[in-house]
């Protein structure tokens, strides 16, 4: 009822026992919406996609947050290196013909444009894989928080930077409102196949793939 900060929200790291709820708000509040998700068939996630973002709660660095005990937000972040673009394009190359390897290819692209271990200069950063906020309570700036304590997370865990990737267009307004740096845009009828035919087709109004990155 109350507006503000005094709404029994709760933010929390999640545990690895987390894992199966987590899931399942991913399903209902994230992957249906997510525009790469959503942009190629079949609309269900690949289960190598829901196995590496549960891979990154072990790193402590996935958030939940909770209000009288229901999952109403996650963040699903973990660490990257230098390496990150290479890796990614072995691993699209790997999974080649299914949908997460064609989710792991524009990755792979924007990871290796977006450039961000040389322009900031850091040898190591957090990466924003995921974040949902439940469809009914979009628009009261829970995404916000969660984003806010991501990165006071990530501080005390001394990485020197916070990266996401922004497919959908909601959350690249987000990051522009929280003050982080666009270093990339890449349009999604830039993602072809040697055919020329566009791989993934994100409903409007999603347009771009928008790199943002936080110096913590
Ligand atoms: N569809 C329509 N309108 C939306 C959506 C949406 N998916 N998301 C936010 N809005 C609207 C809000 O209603 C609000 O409108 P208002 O100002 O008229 O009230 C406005 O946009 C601003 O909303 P925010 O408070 O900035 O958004 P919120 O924090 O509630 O949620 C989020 C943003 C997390 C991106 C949410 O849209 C979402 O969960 N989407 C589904 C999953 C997704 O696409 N996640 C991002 C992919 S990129 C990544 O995960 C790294």
């Amino acid at each position: 009822s109350a507006a503000g900060n005094d709404d029994a929200i709760e933010i929390r790291v999640a545990a690895v026992d987390d894992g199966n709820r987590l899931m399942e708000f991913l399903h209902e509040h994230y992957y249906r919406e997510e525009p790469l998700t959503a942009g190629c068939a079949p609309p269900e996630p690949d289960e190598a996609d829901e196995k590496f973002l549960l891979s990154n709660l072990p790193h402590g660095t996935c958030l939940l947050m909770l209000q009288h005990g229901r999952i109403v937000a996650a963040a699903v972040a973990g660490p990257k290196t230098a390496d990150e673009a290479a890796h990614l394009f072995a691993e699209a190359a790997h999974l080649a013909g299914s949908k997460w390897g064609r989710i792991l290819g524009i990755l792979a692209i924007a990871e290796r444009d977006a450039n961000v271990f040389a322009r900031f200069n850091v040898d190591r950063a957090l990466h924003v894989h995921a974040i949902g906020v439940d469809a009914a309570l979009r628009g009261r700036a829970l995404g916000e928080r969660l984003m806010n304590a991501l990165a006071d997370r990530g501080r005390d865990l001394n990485y020197p930077l916070l990266t996401v990737d922004c497919t959908s267009i909601y959350s690249g307004r987000l990051m522009k409102r929280l003050g982080y740096e666009s270093v990339n845009r890449m349009p999604y009828t830039d993602y072809v196949d040697v055919a020329g035919q566009q791989l993934i087709r994100p409903p409007a109004p999603h347009e771009f793939l928008e790199t943002f990155a936080l110096r913590l």
